[in-house]
């Protein structure tokens, strides 16, 4: 039996050190310690790690950092890395670190090297990518692909999606890539409006090659291309990636053209695999390629760095922190960055789909609150919508914000103001201003003491908003492959601290369920029986003539 972290000692600590901890502002934490930025901040491989905004201690973080033998981190890990089914309620191993490792050291499961086969479907990829960029590989009238079309949903276009515009400054010129997921007809009809059968291919992805939106989908895309250019045409423009092979073969994509990915790679954690075929196709096969180290370094990093250096168990323990002993529910995702202004959709699958549990590891109640719910925006955008109610909304809400040092599109006048905003905010939020700052402020500024007295409520920010920097040097495929593998590894210490099997998804399956119930109803095929009176008043109203 898997041991729970709440039992233990360390978390009854934690308990009543959160008690003092509750009362007091960072402010005056860093009023008292000049040295709180080296003292919590980190630096690893380029990527600094600033959390001295967070509401904790030196005393709290040797506290928190006892979770890593309490929750026996060294032992998952070298579970983890020796392909054991830690996914144990499907019986799987969690290998997405195999798809980009970089050595020659073979990483078994069920005692198997899978490396030559990630290998294979590797070169597989890299082959593809170069025929399609050199116009090797052409549509069925011999045009040159000029938009790929990439239908999948969730892991099998978040990531790709997310990453590929991540990485926009990397783009190979004259080739479009897409994403459609949404079984909302609008996304594909928007999206082919632009497009011409002859120069668009379609990259079907699907672990499973049964999700009802990517089918849906792809029957529609299938008959748009077939209306134009002949069924024979499937042949040229249609490739799959997928677990299910035989499905692909049954839908009528040429075997040849599969991209094949194993049972062991969870759809959230699959950018890494041929579900990446959008991107490297977007940014280059040697631009994957760099992605790929990247997320292997900080593999590395997460593997072998102890407790109090290690990155994504840090950031996991900050989350505790936040969740389980100072009460948040939220947590904000704030990029500065147009490019990773999808990393918050990402992050929501990748953290709210692995560890949005109430089952622990034993089948029983983990005992604690378990992911956050996390949402957030890019800034600047976000500034000008929600940080309103940060400031001055009265809820503890953690934030993270992500910014690189040096621009991806170095427009001049730009980036200096970028980084002025973001780090103005998490000022902001961690400092306040005080009913006396406010007045000193105004008098300051010659305004009128019966003006001061009416706005002053209105004008004071309780601060005391805990938040965490991270700060790139670069968004390069290297440092960005880096970027995503830390909060993989995060989403992995929280599983285990919070004991918990971060790689199933049960949750999604009842919603399913019932739409498959309900959509005989809705097409006629079935009578109304047996519905609350809710959803049977909501069929009715739609077939109201
Ligand atoms: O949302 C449930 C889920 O199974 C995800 O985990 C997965 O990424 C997504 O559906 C898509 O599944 P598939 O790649 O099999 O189409």
């Amino acid at each position: 039996m898997s041991a729970s972290s709440v039992a233990s000692k360390t978390w009854q600590t934690l308990a009543t050190h959160a008690e003092r901890a509750r009362d007091v502002h960072l402010r005056d934490l860093f009023a008292s310690d000049p040295q709180r930025f080296s003292r919590f901040s980190l630096e690893h491989n380029g990527l600094l790690l600033d959390y001295s905004k967070q509401r904790l201690t030196a005393e709290t973080l040797g506290a928190l950092q006892g979770l890593w033998w309490v929750a026996d981190m060294p032992g998952w890990i070298n579970r983890l890395r020796a392909g054991e089914a830690i996914n144990h309620t499907e019986g799987r191993a969690v290998l997405h670190h195999a798809l980009r490792h970089q050595g020659t050291r073979p990483i078994l499961q069920n005692g198997l090297d899978v490396m030559p086969q990630v290998h294979a479907v590797l070169e597989q990829m890299r082959r593809f990518c170069n025929a399609l960029h050199s116009g090797e590989w052409r549509g069925a009238t011999g045009e040159q692909v000029l938009d790929v079309v990439n239908i999948g949903i969730g892991g099998s276009d978040l990531g790709p999606k997310m990453a590929t515009q991540a990485l926009a400054a990397h783009h190979i010129p004259h080739l479009k890539v897409h994403y459609v997921s949404n079984l909302d007809g609008a996304h594909l009809a928007t999206t082919l409006a632009g497009l011409s059968p002859r120069t668009t291919l379609f990259v079907i992805a699907s672990k499973t090659f049964t999700t009802q939106e990517t089918m849906q989908n792809a029957a529609s895309a299938r008959r748009w291309l077939v209306d134009a250019l002949g069924e024979a045409a499937v042949r040229r423009h249609f490739v799959a990636v997928s677990t299910n092979l035989s499905g692909v073969a049954k839908f009528g994509i040429d075997p040849d053209h599969a991209f094949a990915f194993w049972d062991w790679v969870g759809g959230r954690f699959s950018v890494w695999s041929a579900i990446g075929l959008p991107l490297a196709l977007a940014i280059g096969f040697e631009n994957f390629q760099r992605f790929l180290a990247g997320a292997a370094a900080m593999d590395a990093h997460f593997f072998e760095a102890p407790a109090e250096r290690n990155l994504p168990f840090v950031l996991a323990l900050l989350d505790v922190w936040n969740t389980d002993f100072l009460g948040a529910e939220t947590r904000a995702c704030l990029p500065y960055s147009q490019s990773l202004e999808l990393l918050p959709r990402y992050l929501q699958q990748l953290e709210m789909e692995s560890n949005g549990k109430r089952a622990d590891r034993n089948g029983q109640d983990p005992g604690c609150p378990t992911s956050p719910i996390l949402w957030g925006e890019a800034g600047t955008n976000g500034q000008h919508a929600f940080y309103q109610l940060l400031h001055q909304g009265g809820r503890l809400i953690p934030s993270d914000f992500i910014v690189s040092r040096e621009a991806d599109f170095p427009l001049p006048g730009h980036h200096e103001k970028l980084l002025a905003n973001c780090f103005a905010q998490a000022e902001a939020l961690m400092h306040g201003k005080t009913a006396e700052e406010v007045r000193a402020e105004m008098e300051a500024a010659h305004v009128p003491s019966t003006v001061i007295d009416r706005l002053l409520p209105y004008k004071v920010f309780p601060g005391n908003q805990p938040s965490t920097t991270l700060l790139l040097p670069r968004l390069d495929p290297y440092n960005f492959g880096q970027l995503i593998a830390l909060f993989e590894h995060k989403v992995f210490a929280l599983g285990m601290i919070w004991n918990l099997n971060s790689y199933d998804q049960w949750g999604v399956e009842y919603g399913k369920q019932l739409a498959n119930r309900l959509l005989p109803i809705i097409e006629g095929r079935a009578p109304a029986d047996g519905l609350d009176s809710s959803t049977a008043g909501l069929l009715a109203y739609c077939r109201r003539t």
